[in-house]
């Protein structure tokens, strides 16, 4: 195939060679020349329930033939949105109501932009400091471009968003001197429990728990990133419950929808919707077209349903053990360097000179897919309806690719 009139994110403009996926079936889809693959990647981190249920594509012809959309603006709701927070309410590990979007970005845009008028409600505007930390990713507008920790993804996009502080993902001395020097200044810490899109990077034991301390002891607020934790991924709702650590706002899209449809949201707990809420007449100037569109929304109470229903949250944890188990051997075979990860998302960490796009590219040929972060990573981050066999093939592919990579053969 050539180059098309679609110009891809993240990847090569110049790029002509294209899969087409046609067709989902639970952990597999299928490309227009009949190529089944297993999804290892879940797409792009997000399809908990796996591809092709028809519940919810009986639900999204449901809502659509009663009204495709309505927007939320103001005075208007639907049941579809006013029930998909209630049930996100219902499974949160903080008490709050939802603030929806479209996507993860704008879910952290909002949240930073939320953090800040928490305090300029309150008469202190100066207080507007975002920390964030290196390697971590928060999307693609402006707010989370500039709060996230990979610099190639900042590179050329002209000046940053002012008021944004790094420290590293990993130790906190940086951050207790920051908090020492400038506490008074800091709106909110934004952190992803388990950083994925950077590598996957689970946190150092403590080290949540010490920013919300941090946080704590200046009045901060803490707002976890969970676009990739949340809804089931870490083998507990939310990646907070996981790390027993209460946010004060946190933000999800992707698996909130397995991707069926696109919504995004921030989970706005009781400190923030206190000062929001103290005005009757005070007005939040913020929003998207659909935010609460009802369609997206019954896909993602057909979604939240069937992780219920199946406990899929909990198939996070024995899945992860069993693809741990086989990334630990080939780590004993001394075919890669590292092994990350938490629940049933992994980074597995590639040795000197052995480039992880071809082991992508060796596993495609083989029928598997998973996605590389630079050339030093491969993620996993399969449904959670992925079968035992299934999590075998995954591994033994990924062991057959990087011999293969490693001879050149
Ligand atoms: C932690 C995190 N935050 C935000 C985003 C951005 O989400 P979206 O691509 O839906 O805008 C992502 C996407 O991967 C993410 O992993």
């Amino acid at each position: 195939m050539a180059r098309t009139p679609f110009l891809h994110p993240f990847a090569k403009p110049a790029n002509e060679h294209w899969i087409t996926i046609v067709r989902g079936e639970g952990a597999h889809v299928w490309d227009d020349d009949g190529n089944r693959y297993i999804d290892g990647m879940a797409s792009l981190w997000y399809c908990q329930i796996g591809h092709g249920r028809p519940e919810v594509a009986e639900a999204v012809a449901r809502q659509m033939r009663a009204i495709e959309a309505y927007h939320t603006f103001d005075i208007f709701t639907n049941e579809a949105a006013e029930r998909f927070c209630e049930l996100v309410v219902g499974l949160a590990p903080i008490d709050g109501r939802v603030f929806l979007t479209c996507s993860g970005s704008e879910a952290v845009d909002t949240a930073i932009k939320l953090a800040r008028l928490h305090f300029h409600l309150q008469g202190q505007s100066h207080r507007n400091l975002i920390v964030g930390r290196n390697l971590a990713y928060h999307g693609t507008a402006y707010g989370g471009m500039s709060a996230q920790g990979l610099p190639l993804n900042q590179e050329g996009y002209g000046p940053l968003l002012d008021g944004m502080v790094r420290v590293p993902h990993d130790d906190l001395t940086e951050a207790e001197t920051l908090f020492a020097e400038h506490g008074e200044r800091i709106a909110a810490v934004l952190a992803e429990p388990v950083i994925g899109a950077g590598g996957v990077y689970p946190p150092e034991p403590g080290y949540l728990a010490e920013l919300r301390r941090l946080c704590d002891g200046v009045g901060a607020l803490l707002i976890l990133d969970e676009v990739i934790c949340g809804f089931g991924r870490l083998g507990s709702w939310f990646g907070a419950e996981r790390y027993d650590v209460e946010p004060d706002l946190l933000t999800f899209a992707k698996g909130a929808t397995s991707g069926y449809l696109p919504v995004g949201g921030v989970l706005v707990g009781r400190r923030t919707l206190e000062v929001l809420e103290a005005d009757p007449g005070y007005l939040l100037r913020t929003g998207f077209t659909y935010s609460g569109h009802p369609t997206a929304c019954a896909a993602g109470v057909a979604n939240i349903e069937i992780l219920q229903g199946e406990d899929l949250p909990g198939r996070a944890a024995p899945m992860g053990r069993r693809l741990r188990a086989g990334f630990d051997e080939l780590l004993a075979e001394e075919l890669v360097a590292e092994v990350r990860g938490d629940g049933a998302v992994f980074g597995v960490g590639m040795l000197d000179g052995v480039d992880a796009v071809a082991v992508r590219d060796a596993m495609l040929r083989r029928g598997v897919i998973a996605r590389p972060i630079g050339a030093t990573t491969i993620a996993w981050c399969p449904p959670l309806v992925t079968s035992d066999t299934d999590l075998d093939t995954c591994v033994e592919v990924f062991g057959e690719a990087l011999r293969e990579v490693r001879t050149g053969s």
